[in-house]
């Protein structure tokens, strides 16, 4: 049996993850952040001072790796039973993650937990090779972008709120680069999917975006 799908993919910041988990929520279906996926691997890689560089390492790492992503709130993560929620979303970690990330069979086998979590249950998943590649048979793709500014915007608000000082023209620089890194890869590139809807969020609330997708997901059902 194939269950209902929504893939979310876009740029750093575009709004992926707080539009996905209110959707999910709506539809009562699970949302799942693939992108604390890549993130909670970099933390424990950086962790144990695993070299970020030694593709063989990281994936052995990768395969001896719990990750648990709560199905309650969407938002708490665990690895290996240590709730890391908060430390995969340091400075550090956001650094580094497109390096683990370009990696193919840390894809490999983190696609396949992913794909493993969408054969079970109802998923809203977001990241960036959802319907390219994870689920290329969702019912609904979102590719979701907004202007860099905008961005930017959302990512400075969200770390001074965690107690972080940040330079604004230096987030702008690392957005950027995240993006560039993530879209020029070799394996599953940021990109939309053929059949992607393209919505714009700038300027939007996030009660239009959820809105809109709700609708949209309405003509799937
Ligand atoms: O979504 P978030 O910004 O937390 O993702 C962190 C990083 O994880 C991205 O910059 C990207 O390098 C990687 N990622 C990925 N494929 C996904 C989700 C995230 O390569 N499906």
């Amino acid at each position: 049996m194939t269950c209902f799908s929504i893939a979310i993919d876009g740029p750093a910041g575009s709004g992926k993850s707080t539009v996905a988990r209110q959707v999910a929520k709506e539809l009562g279906l699970t949302y799942v952040d693939t992108g604390a996926m890549y993130r909670a691997i970099t933390w424990k890689a950086l962790k144990q001072n695993v070299d970020l560089e030694d593709e063989s390492s990281v994936a052995r790492m990768s395969q001896e790796t719990d990750i648990q992503l709560s199905s309650e709130n969407g938002v708490d993560v665990w690895v290996d039973g240590i709730k890391v929620t908060n430390d995969i979303r340091t400075p550090q970690v956001t650094s580094n993650v497109s390096l683990i990330a370009s990696q193919a069979r840390v894809r490999e086998i983190l696609v396949d937990k992913q794909r493993e979590i969408a054969q079970k249950t109802g998923v809203v998943m977001d990241g960036r090779d959802i319907g390219t590649h994870v689920l290329p048979k969702a019912n609904l793709k979102i590719f979701l972008t907004a202007s860099i500014e905008e961005r930017a915007q959302r990512r400075h608000r969200e770390l001074t709120q965690r107690g972080y000082s940040v330079d604004w023209d230096q987030l702008k620089e690392e957005i950027r680069l995240r993006d560039e890194k993530d879209s020029v890869r070799e394996h599953s590139p940021l990109r939309p999917a053929e059949d992607a809807i393209h919505l714009d969020t700038t300027g939007l609330s996030i009660k239009e975006v959820v809105q809109a997708i709700l609708n949209l997901s309405r003509t799937k059902a």
